[in-house]
């Protein structure tokens, strides 16, 4: 498999990125980050979640700000719905795309959205049958595939399993994600490569979280396997509330600057893309966790 010659980026930041945060960030300020992240070129922003407010309030403003988008020609605007009744809340605000997450470790699914891996399973087929029947296009997010914060180590097999019971209840696409950032490359690459038992390579993603800076290295091993699709999050915003510990995605910034430096295209505008993650690094009263944005943002005061 040689490496694709151009990637496409879902960046999750609005999501991933600000569930997390302690302190409220306000609707407009989320709408104005997915409006500077198309004007940098992304084709797919992860907008919001609709799940419950009591669990995730940061997301209870899902519909205000799905609203509030001006939605641009050729993006694709993403939500998460657990269940029927997040996802009909979410048809509402006609997502291009719905995501159902799951886990490939038991204690996190509990955790996470409070059920086993089977009922979410379950819970989930209904959901796709909905979404595919409106036209919707389905993701899974496959959390802890490769540790998990309260089991530990999960081993190729249990993705394997999972990405299965993915495929089969019709879900089109699976982000292979490491959700507390623990994977080094030959264990993604074994999670990713259970996961190709099921998907073909242009149905999968990687979702690398950035706890330990394996998360560049993560995205190049597959690379290098053919995976094209990663999600990132701006200025590398995030964690997800119930893994501890765990920090934000890979950030975008430093996503494309691999890329660039590697001549694969991705469409974005790196210096917009910064511009987009100092807005809102700004308004969280902290410097942007990118490499790449910090030292371009340096170069700009020099
Ligand atoms: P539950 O308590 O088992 O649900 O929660 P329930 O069906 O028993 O309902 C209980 C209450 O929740 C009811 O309200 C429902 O109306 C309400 P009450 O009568 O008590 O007032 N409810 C909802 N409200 C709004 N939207 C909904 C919804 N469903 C039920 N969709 C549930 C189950 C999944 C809802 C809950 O556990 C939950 O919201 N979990 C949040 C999980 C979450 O958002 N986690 C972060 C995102 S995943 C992630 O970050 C990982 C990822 O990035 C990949 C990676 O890195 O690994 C994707
Ligand atoms: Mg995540």
């Amino acid at each position: 498999m040689s490496i694709p010659t151009r990637v496409k980026l879902v960046d999750v930041g609005p999501r991933d990125g600000l569930q997390n945060e302690k302190q409220p960030v306000p609707a407009a300020i989320k709408i104005e980050l997915v409006q500077r992240l198309q004007d940098a070129g992304l084709t797919e922003i992860e907008v919001t979640s609709f799940v419950s407010p009591k669990w995730v309030p940061q997301m209870a403003d899902n519909a205000e700000v799905m609203a509030g988008l001006q939605r641009k020609a050729g993006v694709r605007y993403s939500v998460l719905t657990p269940n029927l009744q997040g996802f009909e809340a979410a048809l509402k605000s006609k997502p291009d795309e719905i995501v159902v997450f799951g886990a490939a470790s038991e204690a996190f699914s509990q955790k996470n959205i409070n059920c086993s891996i089977a009922e979410s399973i379950e819970r989930f087929a209904p959901v796709v049958q909905a979404a595919r029947a409106a036209g919707i296009y389905v993701r899974g997010a496959m959390s802890c595939t490769v540790g998990c914060p309260y089991e530990g180590e999960i081993a190729p097999e249990r993705v394997s399993y999972l990405a299965g019971l993915m495929k089969g209840i019709g879900v089109q696409h699976v982000g292979v994600a490491d959700t507390i950032g623990v994977g080094t490359p030959l264990k993604v690459q074994r999670a990713m490569e259970a996961t190709l038992k099921h998907y073909d390579i242009n149905d999968v993603s990687g979702h690398f979280h950035d706890t330990y800076g394996q998360a560049l290295a993560n995205t190049l091993i597959c690379l290098q396997m053919g995976v094209w699709q990663f999600d990132t999050s701006v200025a590398g915003l995030g964690g997800c509330p119930y893994a501890k510990g765990a920090t934000g995605n890979v950030a975008s910034e430093d996503v494309v600057y691999l890329l660039h430096g590697m001549g694969i295209e991705t469409g974005i505008d790196l210096d917009k893309l910064v511009d987009a993650g100092k807005f809102i690094s700004d308004f969280l009263e902290r410097k942007p966790n990118s490499r790449a944005a910090t030292a371009l943002l340096n170069k700009r005061v020099a």
